[in-house]
Order: structure tokens, then C-alpha cells, then sequence
């Protein structure tokens, strides 16, 4: 298995090794690599010749330093599962000044609104750390597709928007979460968990199944209320949102009409550790 740390190398060996009609697909990941992760990159093994993967913590996506500090590094292990793959995978692993050459600022995106709503609110500035390094790393790697978690749905459809307007050439395809047995979702993060905070956080996707339950019984309003009864009747957790959204536009809805589609989202602290999840209610 091959390990890029430079753009130059990894463009020549890509220029070099992949004759015209090669498939490539492209993993974006942070490391602390996972079984989502896994799964992303078993999927993208299946569907094209050639899969290529990036490990790089994105400076600029931190609305928060000591998050940015704290994020787990683990170039070592990620190295080690992806080889047990043992398939035609590249790993491309730059260095901070190798991507942002001493200017570590993000681009301004209009996403058309989606960048508003939801972690857009909480995370000031996260969208477009986002859309600089997804967009850098796609003009680098020059993919047929790229991959990404749905438990990030609302980077999954800001990353859509994004290649919409630039017109890059990349199919992007979105996967459901894995989660662990307990359903908590998976997330680098999660190692932060001691291992009861883990069999508690599984609270969370547990309250999602049941407002995937209600979810045309009760109004909106009502389940928000229920939600946010839960959490506060909860000493594990700070809820930050909970939202039933349009899946195209993300807006927050009060009514829900029969030929949209929509998601609850929820946001929610663990000591001072973040967690995320989303549910598709029809
Ligand atoms: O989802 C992530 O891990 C990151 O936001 C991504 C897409 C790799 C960009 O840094």
C-alpha cells in the first residue's frame, strides 16, 4: 500500500499509474479511522479500479481550539486497518502547510442557505473549512466519485451543493451510519467516551427510533417538546438542537407535507464532548 505526503507525489504516481478509463474513488477522513470509515472505503473498493484515501485534520472546519487539540491522530493504526483491506488503496496524508502552504484560511462558500441551518448555527465558520478542503482535495485527486457518512448529512449535502456550483467532475455518494451494537453512531469522537459514557450515549439514537415513531402520530411540536423533555430529564447530556428538517433544504419545518422528504437532527454534549446524529423519518 502506497503513502502520499505530497500533492506532487501523489499526482505524478496518479498521472503515471491509472491509464484513462480507471475508476477512482475517494474516501475524504480525518483518520481515527472507524468501521463507517470502512465501510465507506469497502464501498468505494467495489465500485472503482482504484481507491485513494486522505488523513488529514482540517485546521480550518474547527470553530473550536481546544477541539482542534483534543481531535484524536492516529496515523499509525489507520495505516494498519486500511492494509488489512489489503486492496488497490492509496493513502494520501499531508501535512497542514503541504495543503494550506502557510495561508491556514478557509475559502467563502454560498451554499445557498444549507450552511445556515443546524451545525451551521452552532459552528460558526465549519461550512467553509468544509467546502476549502473537500474542494482542494478533489482537485488533487481528480476522483470518478467520493464518499461520505450520512451522520454528517448536512456536510454531505453542503459537499453536493458544492460540486454542484464548481462543476467538478466527482459523483458524490452518500452512506448510511454505522453504528455500534448499542447504536450509538460512529465517530472518531467516540473515543473520548469512557466506556459507560458510551452505553449511556446510546440514549441518543434510542430517543431518534422513537421519533421516527411518532413522527406522523404526533405534530412536530409535540415531539420536540418530547425530545427535549428527555434530554433535560437526562444528567448525561446538554441537548444544543434537535430539529425535523427538509432533507433538500434543511430548513426546520413546523408542518410536514406529504411529498417531502424529511430528518430529525440532534446535537448534543457529553461533558464537553460533541455528538451528532440524524434519523430519516419517511
Ligand atoms: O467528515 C469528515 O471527516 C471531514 O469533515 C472531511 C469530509 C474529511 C473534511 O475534512
Amino acid at each position: 500500500m502506497l503513502i502520499f505526503k505530497t500533492q506532487e507525489d501523489l499526482k505524478k504516481h496518479l498521472a503515471e499509474n491509472s491509464p484513462e478509463k480507471t475508476t477512482r474513488g475517494f474516501v475524504p477522513t480525518m483518520g481515527a479511522l472507524h468501521q463507517g470509515h470502512l465501510s465507506l472505503i469497502e464501498k468505494s473498493i467495489i465500485d472503482n479500479d482504484l481507491t485513494i484515501i486522505s488523513i488529514f485534520v482540517n485546521p480550518t472546519q474547527f470553530n473550536n481550539h481546544s477541539d482542534l487539540e483534543n481531535y484524536p491522530r492516529t496515523l499509525e493504526a489507520d495505516v494498519e486497518k486500511i492494509s488489512t483491506l489489503n486492496k488497490n488503496v492509496i493513502i494520501f496524508a499531508p501535512s497542514v502547510d503541504e495543503i494550506y502552504k502557510g495561508k491556514t484560511l478557509a475559502e467563502e462558500f454560498d451554499f445557498d442557505g444549507l450552511e445556515h441551518e443546524m451545525e451551521g448555527k452552532h459552528r460558526p465558520g465549519h461550512f467553509n473549512g468544509v467546502g476549502t478542503i473537500v474542494k482542494r482535495l478533489l482537485e488533487i485527486v481528480e476522483p470518478t466519485r467520493a464518499y461520505f457518512g450520512e451522520k454528517d448529512f448536512q456536510q454531505l449535502q453542503i459537499v453536493r451543493k458544492m460540486v454542484e456550483k464548481t462543476k467538478l467532475p466527482v459523483q458524490i455518494i452518500g452512506q448510511p451510519i454505522y453504528r455500534e451494537p448499542s447504536g450509538l453512531a460512529m465517530s472518531s469522537r467516540n473515543t473520548r467516551l469512557s466506556e459507560s459514557q458510551k452505553k449511556e450515549a446510546s440514549f441518543i439514537y434510542q430517543t431518534l427510533k422513537e421519533v421516527q415513531k411518532q413522527f406522523g402520530i404526533k405534530n412536530v411540536a409535540e415531539i420536540k417538546n418530547w425530545v427535549e423533555q428527555q434530554f433535560n430529564n437526562n444528567p448525561y447530556f446538554k441537548l444544543e438542537y434537535f430539529e425535523i428538517a427538509d432533507e433538500s433544504t434543511l430548513k426546520s419545518v413546523t408542518t410536514i407535507e406529504n411529498s417531502k422528504k424529511y430528518r430529525a437532527f440532534i446535537a448534543v454534549f457529553m461533558n464537553e464532548i460533541r455528538l451528532i446524529d440524524t434519523i430519516s423519518l419517511n
